[in-house]
């Protein structure tokens, strides 16, 4: 039996929009939920193991239900209670995943490694997610083939069977012509119950690579370097049960710190670990926001006097995040002076310009560059978020916003973030989450008992 009683709270965002009365300063405390993007790889990770897996501090997201669903569909046991997650992968026997929720999911596709691994085989649509450029699956598809699997792409599906006669990928010396974060927790899933030494080179480094890499670890795996670019995996035959738990989400704390620079708040954010943080912290810095840790796990963001311009470069990890560059384009559209936003890692990933412009900003878009003059102050108007980080750049510039702003496409806000607006309005913020209309005033019982939040 699967169930995942606590994802039902998820409201029915395709329908629903968040109305936001911005000018007011936060303050507070927001606890920061468990990283999305590890807790999704991690829930294919525990397909690598035929015993209990505990997963604590796992987001209530609608990518984590859905991902849910695939391993359902596998026929992996999954138990939701509060933010602990049970997966129990004995029974599972099924190579094919479901069609219309991988195209929904990007992350999901990244179980195709651990489903080969286990199986021998596997069969994976190609993968959804936000449609920020073509995404590709190349590299997964190469390091897979470079460990002994056919792999066929046919009527949008990857097939894929492992060619040797005891069912087990092979070992093999991998390079990654760029560090793909989904291709590194691909091939490392892959390789961890593979015959032989891996040896991934040119890895990502982000934060969520090495959560996957010590999660695997902690069920016995032998992965050794995750967090630098060479990352060596000795094979193992078996996995055992464990009890693990989700890194902060550096992304959803990044977003609440561009939140509390642009609304001149006073804002303590736990947990998180500062060095994930290290480059959005350095860029509010220099755009004038002070930034303390305040303990070990904590980050308080005081009021800026006024708001610098600064350039941004997204680049793989260490670099500035791409997942943070639509936020901080809120956050520049008010900074003094021009800041220049060139997004390197994806093609097509500053389409929220013209809703921000909408907002009164003043935002000029070339290929992957975006020029942003700064503009004294926002003003309110209906917007749409296009994807998931386009949608949490509209909040932050609401929150600025005189008047009302109202935002749609909730649907992809509710892919990545943890009851956003509930922790937003618990530090002061008026915001409001409605019918699609916006004429019925009531509020969606979002969670409230799950006291995520304390101000
Ligand atoms: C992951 C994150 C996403 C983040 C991104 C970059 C998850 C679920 N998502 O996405 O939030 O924005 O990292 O930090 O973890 N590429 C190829 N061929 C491939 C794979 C990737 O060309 O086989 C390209 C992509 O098109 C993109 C670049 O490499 O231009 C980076 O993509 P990648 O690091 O793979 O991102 P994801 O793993 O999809």
């Amino acid at each position: 039996m699967s169930s995942l009683p606590d994802a039902k709270l998820l409201p029915e965002a395709d329908s629903s929009v968040l109305q936001i009365w911005g000018g007011h300063p936060l303050r507070g405390h927001i606890k920061v939920s468990g990283a999305k993007n590890s807790a999704l790889v991690l829930m294919a990770g525990a397909l690598l193991c035929s015993e209990d897996c505990r997963i604590r501090n796992v987001p209530l997201l609608a990518d984590v239900e859905r991902m849910g669903q695939v391993l359902s569909a596998l026929g992996v046991s999954l138990e939701r209670n509060g933010d602990i997650l049970d997966i129990n992968a004995r029974d599972f026997s099924t190579s094919k995943a479901p069609y219309e929720l991988v195209t929904q999911l990007r992350a999901s596709f990244f179980a195709i490694g651990a489903i080969l691994a286990r199986l021998g085989v596997a069969q994976m649509p190609l993968p959804g997610g936000c449609a920020i450029g073509a995404r590709p699956v190349d590299l997964h598809v190469r390091g897979l083939q470079a460990m002994g699997a056919e792999v066929q792409i046919e009527h949008g599906i990857c097939n894929a069977h492992v060619l040797s006669s005891d069912g087990r990928l092979k070992g093999a010396k991998i390079y990654l012509d760029s560090p793909s974060v989904g291709a590194t927790e691909t091939l490392m899933m892959a390789a961890t119950l593979a015959d032989g030494e891996t040896i991934l080179d040119n890895a990502a480094r982000e934060p969520e690579v090495v959560d996957l890499a010590n999660f695997c670890n902690s069920m016995g795996a032998k992965i050794q370097g995750a967090g630098t670019s060479t990352i060596t995996i000795q094979g193992v035959r078996k996995l055992h049960s464990t009890d693990y738990t989700v890194i902060p989400d550096r992304i959803e704390a990044g977003t609440f710190l561009v939140a509390g620079a642009i609304t001149r708040s006073d804002l303590l954010l736990s947990p998180v670990v500062p060095e994930h943080l290290l480059p959005v912290i350095f860029k509010l810095q220099e755009m004038g926001v002070p930034i303390v840790e305040e303990a070990p796990n904590s980050l308080r963001i005081l009021p800026a006097d006024t708001l610098k311009a600064a350039d941004i470069e997204t680049l793989p990890h260490p670099g500035f995040p791409t997942d943070m560059q639509a936020p901080f384009m809120a956050l520049l559209a008010v900074a003094e002076g021009d800041s220049l936003i060139n997004e390197t890692v994806f093609e097509n990933r500053l389409r929220h310009a013209s809703e921000l412009n909408r907002l009164g900003a003043d935002i000029r878009v070339k290929g992957n560059i975006a020029f942003v003059r700064g503009v004294p102050l926002l003003s309110g108007a209906p917007v749409l978020g296009s994807d998931l980080r386009a949608a949490a750049a509209l909040v932050v510039a609401g929150l600025a916003a005189s008047g009302k702003t109202t935002i749609k496409g909730l649907q992809f806000l509710d892919r990545g973030y943890d009851r956003l607006d509930l922790k937003l309005q618990q530090v002061g913020a008026k915001i409001q989450r409605l019918g699609e209309t916006g004429t019925d005033a009531e509020l969606i019982e979002n969670g409230n008992n799950s006291a995520s939040v304390s101000t």
